[in-house]
């Protein structure tokens, strides 16, 4: 059609997504339109705005590689992957009644993480960091225990670095996938987590400073689950101690993730060569019937060079309105 006013675009753009034979790409096309012309209207747009917009998403793409994911990391920070997940799991993420374990799958799982056996430790490299002992239960939304799931799990180094960031780590330190017993229970050794800063050198980096934001992850270790008949389901269970659970940069703690990591001195030690205290974690994940799928991985290998210099971002006071 010939455009005649503003509102004509709107009009118009809807027509020829209307068009789309798939429907459920035509759903999604249509109610994108929508937002979106209802957001530059709502904003007022301007022509200069609307220009760095487009720079900040093509930078965001430019600045994606096998070893950092700038889109994802956007997606987080803005919410959207913790709204995806929520409406996706544990009934709609409705409340407690239908709490999930489900969380973000973040920017850093890497397929093919060895196989390990049960209790085996991830830590590749002698490594700063309280030893940890992790004990994790895998049941059905009935509590009966799954058995045979592969568990797969990472975390970052108590320096803060995911071995695909950091060039001085061994490859897939601190990766591993291990299988769940007849109890459908995993037992590993790593250490305790440490928070860490997401990259602020993008438009991620410029979108946190604008807002006054920190760009902090709550200490976390990551799980990904799967077993045929099964809905495959990422998860991070949070150090309980940690000072950002409410302030996550990237949404992602939710009171069922709040892990109960205990230190403890007293007692036999769990392994010979512990000589001080240790950390233990015992956590349940409840996994609901639907579709094994092995995920897309959001990278694909480890940076190379030195080790990036991560800024920590501090958060401001909130302005009076
Ligand atoms: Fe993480």
């Amino acid at each position: 059609m010939i455009i005649a006013s503003e509102q004509d675009v709107t009009t118009a753009v809807l027509a020829e997504a209307a068009r789309t034979p798939d429907a459920r790409f035509r759903e999604i096309l249509t109610a994108a339109v929508k937002h979106l012309h209802a957001f530059v209207r709502e904003a007022r747009l301007s022509e200069a705005e609307f220009q760095q917009l487009c720079g900040a998403i093509a930078r965001a793409g430019q600045l994606t590689t096998a070893s950092h994911n700038e889109v994802v990391l956007a997606a987080g920070s803005l919410g959207v992957s913790a709204l995806v997940c929520l409406l996706n799991n544990g009934q709609g993420g409705k409340g407690d009644a239908s709490e999930t374990t489900a969380n973000l799958m973040g920017p850093f799982w890497r397929l093919d993480a060895p196989r390990l056996a049960d209790g085996a430790s991830i830590v590749r490299a002698p490594m700063p960091g309280l030893p940890l002992f992790v004990t994790a239960w895998v049941v059905d939304v009935h509590g009966q225990p799954v058995a045979g799931a592969d568990v797969d799990v990472w975390q970052a180094s108590t320096e803060g670095f995911y071995e695909n960031q950091d060039p001085s780590q061994p490859d897939m330190n601190l990766r591993g996938t291990f299988t769940t017993d007849a109890a459908g229970r995993v037992t590993m050794r790593s250490i305790k987590p440490a928070g860490y800063p997401v990259p602020v050198t993008g438009p991620v980096g410029d979108l946190l400073r604008a807002q006054g934001r920190h760009n902090l992850r709550p200490a976390h270790v990551h799980f990904m689950i799967r077993k045929p008949g099964f809905k495959t389901q990422y998860s991070q269970v949070y150090v309980d101690d940690d000072p950002n659970l409410d302030s996550d940069v990237q949404f992602g703690v939710t009171r069922a993730l709040v892990g109960r990591f205990v230190q403890r001195e007293a007692g036999a030690p769990p392994a010979a060569d512990v000589r001080g205290p240790w950390v233990t974690l015992e956590h349940r994940f409840v996994i609901e019937p639907g579709q094994s799928r092995l995920p897309r991985p959001p990278i694909t290998g480890k940076a190379d060079g030195a080790r990036p210099q991560m800024a920590v971002l501090s958060r401001r006071a909130a302005p009076e309105v």
